[in-house]
């Protein structure tokens, strides 16, 4: 039987301790924390992740400054306000929920980020420092991660680490981030020849591939740790994710539940980036 790795409660003391952490910010330098958060359109789901980011800044004690914009937003409009928040000294990170509508070029937008407010990590020029070992921001998915394998207490160094999936989001940098604590690793993708053998070597597996129940126990090394990032409805639409956790679990040492797992850890290290901007910013 594995031990469930309970990212709610990892991601709440995460939380705790940024919000003792932005007191004393405001208290020492009068500064307090600002994330601005911009949401084109007005797809159902990331209405729902805006709105929970919102709500874990007003609970950090920072600021949130919400620009929810119609779906016809041109590109133009979206850059002059994403440079009008590159100037706010209040806004110390700029979040701009993806996707974006078709007519708007993602990359341009990331790009027009200041690297300095860039509390995803997406910005090239973060993506390069994360590469070389030298950052400020991790990307939150794959940082949130990490801090669910340091729960455990398994060392990454010398392990062999398998990530299902290569998204510039997830798989790339998560890769980079196991490869920084000495992990070995492999990272697979829909060409990759013969999944199941790849992931069955793993001493850690991460997926993130975003496919109901793609991981399965055949797949799973007895003793494996086994992290979900996955989101998706399965056949009866009920929320799961890339493993098969009713068949997986009692093969792995560690696994992480969906919902309940890497969810959570995601806007706690969100509200972290944020903390550590705002402190660049204050010079700390
Ligand atoms: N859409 C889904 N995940 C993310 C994320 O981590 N950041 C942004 N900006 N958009 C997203």
């Amino acid at each position: 039987m594995a031990k469930l790795i309970n990212g709610k409660e990892i991601a709440a003391s995460v939380r705790k301790r940024v919000r003792f952490e932005a007191a004393e910010l405001r208290e020492k330098t009068g500064v307090v924390p600002g994330l601005a958060v911009i949401l084109v359109g007005d797809d159902p789901a990331s209405k729902i992740y805006v709105g929970n980011k919102k709500k874990a800044c007003l609970e950090a004690g920072f600021n949130s400054f919400e620009h929810i914009l119609p779906a016809e937003t041109t590109q133009q409009e979206l850059l002059e306000l994403i440079e009008r928040l590159n100037e706010d000294p209040a806004v110390h990170g700029i979040l701009c929920q993806l996707p974006l509508p078709k007519h708007i070029d993602e990359r341009a937008v990331i790009a027009a980020i200041s690297p300095k407010k860039d509390v995803d990590a997406f910005h090239p020029v973060n993506v390069g420092k994360i590469m070389i070992g030298d950052y400020d921001f991790l990307p939150c998915t794959p940082a949130g991660v990490m801090e669910l394998i340091h729960s455990t207490g398994v060392s990454v160094g010398g392990k062999r680490c398998v990530v299902v999936g290569r998204s510039n989001i997830v798989g790339k940098p998560m890769s980079m981030l196991l490869l920084h604590e000495n992990g070995t690793v492999t990272v697979c993708h829909s060409k990759t020849a013969d999944l199941a053998d790849e992931c069955r070597r793993a001493d850690i597996l991460v997926a993130a591939v975003g496919k109901a129940k793609l991981i399965t126990a055949d797949m799973v090394k007895e003793g494996a740790v086994v992290i979900d990032v996955g989101m998706n409805r399965d056949s009866n639409g009920k929320l799961c994710g890339d493993v098969d956790f009713e068949n997986v679990e009692p093969k792995a040492s560690f696994i992480t539940p969906v919902p309940g797992g890497v969810g959570p850890m995601t806007i706690a290290m969100l509200m972290c980036n944020t903390l550590t901007a705002a402190k660049l910013a204050a010079k700390l």
